[in-house]
């Protein structure tokens, strides 16, 4: 088993930084999930710790040996692609074997390790198929398949599952984190999904233009960002942002007015009246009230009824939209003034740099 750490990690195609210095340590057994906006990094550093991308400078080891001179193949890791790559013309059994085939494994044990990865994705009775007799699903597995087989120290996963349909990825994403439990092995999984992020990381990392923004659990992440990219980032529909200006503050508590009326949170901040900040409130912490305790004036726009909850977007006074997430059974007409309360234990503030100077303590 191995624990990955990047050092200062950069990373430059011509004359253009793309990493730009990643300080990170990824445990021995850790599911570690990479998550950024789109173009942010998170391939190039999977590719760049399985090898297939040169470091431009800093340090990689993996199992507390450098690997500046060691080949991909002799990483210990393996590495599942989002498109399954595997060979038309062969069967399931031989695209897993493959890679094993070629750095020359004798045929028994090919044959062991094959029969115990088609067990564990449940492949046995797929593997005379060819690719495309099999689902999406079934064909991601496979892919899998010849990960598992080599027997890696570090698996690496590029959003293996975002070719799926909704029901696959929720089977596939169970699947995976019990493949994690039962091999025990590293490994770092990139993903757009907010759902497979929370679910399977141990770790997340959110990455913005070749930097590390912040690294925590998921519930760390959720409930302490510590600024309004990963506040934003992390949780769905996102984290709503309010402009607020400081009525009166103390060591121990701030008053803040918002568009509709005003918030008292108890934060030890270095606020004065009439500084500017952003008052950050998840949709699901937003709540429907009376209008004597409102502090939010709304127009509903949209509503969206689920079933399960109802989803209002509304636009406060000063013209910042706002998401609020309500009861199944909630209802108002479009154009209608929702009373909305952010409540205070829930709010975060953010400074005109976007760092939190206090994050709600719901979770405490
Ligand atoms: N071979 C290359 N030459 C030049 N630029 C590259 C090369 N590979 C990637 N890039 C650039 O590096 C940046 C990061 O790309 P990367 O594929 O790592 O992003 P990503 O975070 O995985 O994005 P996505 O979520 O869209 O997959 C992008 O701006 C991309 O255009
Ligand atoms: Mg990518």
């Amino acid at each position: 088993m191995a624990q990955v750490t990047l050092r200062n990690v950069k990373k430059s195609f011509g004359t253009v930084d793309i990493i730009k210095g990643v300080d990170l340590m990824v445990d021995d057994g850790e599911f570690c999930v990479f998550v950024g906006p789109s173009g942010c990094g998170k391939s190039t550093l999977l590719r760049m710790i399985a090898g297939l991308e040169e470091i431009s400078s800093g340090e990689l080891d993996i199992g507390g040996q450098s690997m500046t001179n060691v080949e991909p193949a002799d990483r210990g890791v393996a590495m599942v692609f989002q498109s399954y790559a595997l060979y038309p013309h062969m069967t399931v059994r031989d695209n897993i074997g493959f890679g094993l085939r070629m750095t020359g494994h004798d045929r028994a044990d090919i044959a062991a390790r094959t029969a115990r990865a088609a067990q564990m994705l449940q492949l046995g009775p797929l593997l005379e198929r060819k690719p495309s007799q099999l689902s999406g699903g079934q064909r991601q597995r496979v892919a899998i398949g010849r990960a598992i087989v080599r027997e890696p120290e570090v698996f690496l996963f590029d959003e293996p599952l975002s070719n799926l349909d909704a029901a696959l990825r929720v089977q596939m994403r169970i699947e995976i984190a019990k493949l994690h439990q039962d091999l025990k092995a590293t490994m770092i999984y990139v993903t757009h999904d907010q759902v497979e992020a929370m679910t399977m990381a141990n770790k997340i990392v959110v990455l913005s233009a070749g930097r590390i923004e912040q690294v925590g659990s998921p519930l760390e992440l959720y409930h302490r960002p510590c600024n309004q990219f990963v506040a934003g980032f992390i949780g769905s529909p996102k984290m709503n942002f309010i402009p607020a200006s400081v009525v009166s503050a103390t060591a121990k508590e701030v008053e803040l007015a918002l568009p509709g009326g005003t918030v008292k949170i108890a934060a030890a901040t270095a606020l004065k009246r009439g500084d500017k900040v952003t008052l950050g409130v998840r949709p699901e912490h937003i709540m429907l009230t009376d209008k004597s305790k409102a502090n939010l004036a709304a127009k509903l726009r949209v509503a969206e009824y689920l079933g399960s909850e109802t989803m209002f977007y509304a636009t406060l006074e000063d013209g910042t939209d706002v998401a609020a997430k309500a009861d199944g059974l909630a209802k108002a007409e479009i154009g209608a003034t929702l009373n909305l309360t952010a409540p205070p234990k829930a709010c975060h503030l953010f400074d005109g740099a976007g760092r939190a100077i206090h994050n709600g303590d719901l979770s405490r």
